[in-house]
């Protein structure tokens, strides 16, 4: 079946709901329309839909921030990565991220950063076969 990959528009919103299930968080992805304003309006914000057979399968969400750093180079930042269960090992999530990779070298940036759980052992695979390097250790604390 075919794989394309698009910027995902306001219509795409209940697609992206449901792809977004898949990553199983503690509380589930809603379809809160000014969430989704706002998160289609941010400069540099790229949401990324994939379909396959002409079905929504997978999305991933794009951040190209401008630095001051390495000469102003900006940097790119990949976050919710989720391609459903039924379209997963067909190329789907390889194909989203080779578009964000795309877009991020058209804006000038020299590499993308993401961060995944440590309870994500498949994922992680996923982005050692995409020849991503394990670079950082991350933290975060509850607010
Ligand atoms: C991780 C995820 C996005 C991968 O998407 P996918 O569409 O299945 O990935 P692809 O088919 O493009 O896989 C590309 C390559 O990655 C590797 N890979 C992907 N999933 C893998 C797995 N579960 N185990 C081992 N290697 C895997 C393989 O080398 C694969 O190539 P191959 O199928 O030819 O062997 C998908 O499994 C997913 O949505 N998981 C649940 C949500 C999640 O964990 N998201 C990441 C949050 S950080």
């Amino acid at each position: 079946m075919t794989i394309t990959v698009r910027q995902a528009i306001q219509d795409d919103l209940d697609s992206i709901v449901m792809v977004l299930g898949e990553l199983q968080v503690r509380s589930t992805a809603v379809a809160d329309a000014d969430a989704w304003s706002a998160m289609l309006g941010q400069t540099g914000r790229t949401i990324l839909l994939a379909e396959r057979g002409g079905d929504p399968a997978g999305t991933a969400d794009l951040w190209i921030a401008p630095t001051l750093l390495h000469g102003a180079v900006p940097r790119a930042f990949v976050n919710y990565v989720a391609v459903l269960s039924a379209a997963r090992r067909s190329g789907v999530g390889r194909a989203l991220m080779e578009d964000a990779h795309r877009r991020a070298v058209v804006a000038g940036c020299r590499d993308v950063l993401l961060m995944s759980g440590d309870h994500r052992p498949d994922a992680h695979r996923f982005y050692d076969a995409l020849g991503y390097e394990r670079c950082a250790v991350g933290f975060r604390m509850m607010l």
